[in-house]
């Protein structure tokens, strides 16, 4: 291939990628500075976020390592992650929930079947996915869930990472980073059983972040921060109270333990019904009706949650 034709061909799928994606990825006022990174995930995604954390994720951001944020489900991963790339980027994030079944053609670029039986493997018939996707528009990318992908997928993503740039044989292209903004965010939960350990050579690679239950004086203040559009308000008691039965649940031996995410659904549905039955506020009638709905999961787990619950709310 010429230089021209090399350069022709590149620019073509650049061109490509900006048609399909830019859409879905619209660019955002960067915020680089942890500070105010912690006051516009306050005020604009309605995040809670440690500014240590921001700290910790957009060092590892400067140095180009992937951070790893691990902890149990509803606890923020999958949000904060996605809104930590946006803002350092200056762009919506992309973001893959991981399967089994993932390989190259998946998430860097495939092929259209007619256009290669029509124009052969090159960048006509060549489709781009999101990693490729992200690398060209400098964007960041969480990977969602890590450990429900299989290993040669993980290998994929670290070869990208380690070398900030993607090789596509059947172009014989190479395409590379050309700014900051390319970052990783993976989630996983290591609690959940049906999911495989992460290699050595992963874990050596990433930042870790660990995630955890907050809190109740916090996980009070993210409830105020979330509930606060709601019609029908939720008296301040009865906020307190349902983090006291959250907290009291995730340390019983439950098949599924409530998350913060859990504790704001709980809340929000129990306005939701105040408002339908037409009151002004939330009360206790309203709070146990929508726990039967929002905190039992498991059949196994509805008789202890719903004692615990009606124990504690009178
Ligand atoms: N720090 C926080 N600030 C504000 N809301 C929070 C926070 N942590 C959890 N939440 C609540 O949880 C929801 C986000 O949960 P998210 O899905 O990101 O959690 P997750 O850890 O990725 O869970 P899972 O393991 O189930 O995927 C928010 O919509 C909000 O209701
Ligand atoms: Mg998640």
């Amino acid at each position: 291939m010429s230089e021209e034709s090399y350069r022709k061909s590149y620019e073509s799928i650049v061109e490509k990628v900006w048609g399909i994606y830019a859409e879905a990825h619209p660019p955002v006022q960067p915020v680089r500075n942890p500070e105010a990174a912690h006051r516009v995930l306050k005020e604009k995604y309605k995040l809670l976020v440690d500014v240590n954390l921001i700290i910790l994720v957009y060092a590892a951001f400067l140095d180009g390592r992937p951070v790893l944020f691990e902890g149990p489900p509803g606890t923020g991963k999958t949000e904060i992650g996605e809104a930590l790339l946006t803002l350092w980027s200056g762009r919506e994030a992309f973001v893959l929930p991981c399967s089994e079944n993932y390989d190259e053609y998946r998430v860097i670029g495939d092929f259209h079947p007619l256009k290669a039986y029509k124009y052969g493997f090159n960048e006509k018939s060549f489709l781009p996915k999101p990693l490729l996707a992200a690398m060209i528009m400098d964007t960041g990318v969480l990977i969602d869930e890590i450990r429900r992908s299989n290993e040669e997928f993980q290998n994929l993503l670290l070869d990208i990472i380690d070398k900030r740039r993607i090789i596509v044989p059947e172009l014989r292209m190479t395409f590379r980073a050309s700014g900051v903004g390319f970052q990783f965010i993976f989630t996983s939960n290591p609690e959940d059983l049906a999911q495989s350990e992460l290699s050595d050579a992963f874990l050596r690679r990433v930042v870790r972040i660990k995630f955890s239950y907050p809190d109740p004086e916090r996980e009070l203040e993210i409830l105020r921060l979330r509930l606060s559009h709601l019609d029908v308000k939720v008296p301040e008691e009865i906020m307190s109270l349902s983090v006291e039965v959250v907290s009291r649940l995730r340390k019983e031996d439950l098949l599924y333990k409530p998350g913060v995410s859990d504790t704001v659904r709980w809340m929000e549905v129990s306005s939701r019904i105040a408002s339908l039955k037409g009151k002004t506020r939330v009360d206790v009638s309203d709070v146990l009706e929508a726990a039967k709905a929002v905190l039992v999961k498991r059949v196994e787990d509805e008789e202890s949650v719903l004692d615990i619950v009606e124990s504690m709310i009178r």
